[in-house]
């Protein structure tokens, strides 16, 4: 269920001091498997140290590009980021499971809107997708990224957005926000927060124009940029966000208060692949991901910390109570999907489809 499929990494080069940009040789009989969207991203795992290591990567090549890449920047002290940036070379075999995420709008070369894109750091992976194929889609659309960065050298993907800008020229607007380096315009020094996000409205935005914005970041950078846009009138449904959120605590899960209903224990019918595979938790203790892992069911999983969606999957009978959820929309949820790495049963039995 988890489809890890060894890939043949063809190409790494160094887009900064401290980011590389890995490119798959995706093999003829798996095309259609990595197919993807603008905007999903991938889960590679790795064995160090001994460890299963597992982390999600957003794609940054364009659909029509046919070329499977993302961009991995090393976290101070991260597992998984420090060793790829060390260890990964052409030729190295690494296993990945196909694309994944719904960070995306639909798009169609009939409709012209207006895209605005706020990203920070190695917030601008799954950006550079989404923008090359908005712009290569739709030619009657126009994208706006504001980038934050600390100063020039640290801008991931430089030379390909300044490509860019000559290719769409009038149609791709980018505003460089630059904590450490001074530029000539002052509303372009700092951190895009609050106060920036509400000067680049006042002065540079026309935020009635816009149909969708996209943001990636740092998880207060997000919240400040969807909070002033909500504030100024823009409706939630238009923003889509990103959390990358390294830094996310794992919670010890605390069980409800009530007293639970029926037995302590729950039935457990998880749907994967066509196949129904049942098993007894005990309620409200364990997540059911944690539960499957543990009969030796094959999983889907990347953060198990309510992040990346890997674990995604829809209760089509009985209750659970979901811990963190940064991955999941209102509307997502309202239909009944779930995390499986956040969800502890609460009813007598559930049905958990992962085909969905
Ligand atoms: C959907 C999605 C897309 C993503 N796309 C990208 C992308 O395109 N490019 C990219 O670079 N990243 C991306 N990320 C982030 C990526 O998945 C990793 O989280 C990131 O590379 C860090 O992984 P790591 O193993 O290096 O760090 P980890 O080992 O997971 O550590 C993360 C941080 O936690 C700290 N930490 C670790 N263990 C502890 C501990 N026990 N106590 C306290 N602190 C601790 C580390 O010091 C570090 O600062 C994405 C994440 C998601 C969910
Ligand atoms: S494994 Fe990442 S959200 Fe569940």
């Amino acid at each position: 269920m988890s489809k890890f499929q060894a890939l043949t990494v063809s190409q790494v080069t160094n887009e900064t001091r401290d980011t590389i940009a890995v490119t798959f040789a995706v093999p003829a009989e798996l095309q259609e498997v990595f197919r993807y969207t603008q905007g999903q991203h991938l889960t590679l795992r790795a064995d160090i140290d001994g460890e299963d290591v597992r982390r999600s990567y957003s794609i940054c090549s364009a659909v029509q590009d046919n070329t499977l890449r993302v961009a991995i920047k090393r976290t101070p002290g991260g597992v998984f980021s420090n060793w790829a940036n060390a260890e990964l070379r052409a030729g190295a075999v690494i296993d990945v499971m196909p694309p994944m995420g719904h960070f995306n709008v639909a798009l169609s070369p009939l409709q012209g809107k207006n895209y605005l894109a706020f990203a920070a750091g190695s917030g601008i992976t799954p950006m550079l997708s989404i923008i090359k194929t908005t712009l290569m889609t739709e030619p009657d659309s126009n994208f706006t990224l504001i980038y934050g960065n600390r100063s020039s050298s640290s801008v991931i993907f430089r030379e390909e957005l300044s490509d860019l800008k000559d290719r769409y020229l009038g149609r791709f607007k980018l505003v460089y926000i630059m904590s450490r380096e001074l530029q000539d315009i002052a509303l372009f020094n700092g951190r895009i927060n609050k106060e920036k996000c509400e000067s680049l409205i006042a002065d540079w935005i026309a935020l009635d124009d816009i149909d969708q914005v996209f943001i990636c970041g740092p998880e207060q950078m997000m919240h400040d940029v969807s909070e002033v846009l909500q504030t100024k009138g823009m409706a939630k449904e238009k923003i889509k966000i990103e959390l990358f959120a390294a830094s996310v605590p794992k919670r010890a899960h605390v069980a409800g208060t009530q007293t639970r209903a029926g037995s302590q224990d729950c039935d457990v019918t998880l749907i994967i692949d066509g196949a129904h595979l049942t098993f007894k938790m005990e309620k409200d203790t364990e997540s059911v991901l944690d539960a499957a892992l543990k009969q030796g069911i094959d999983m889907r999983y990347s953060c198990k910390s309510g992040v990346c969606s890997t674990c995604r999957c829809k209760v089509v009978e009985g209750k659970v109570d979901m811990d963190a959820n940064y991955a999941l929309e209102d509307y997502e949820i309202a239909g009944g999907f779930a995390l499986s790495c956040q969800s502890f049963p609460v009813s007598d039995n559930v049905v958990i489809d992962f085909d969905h």
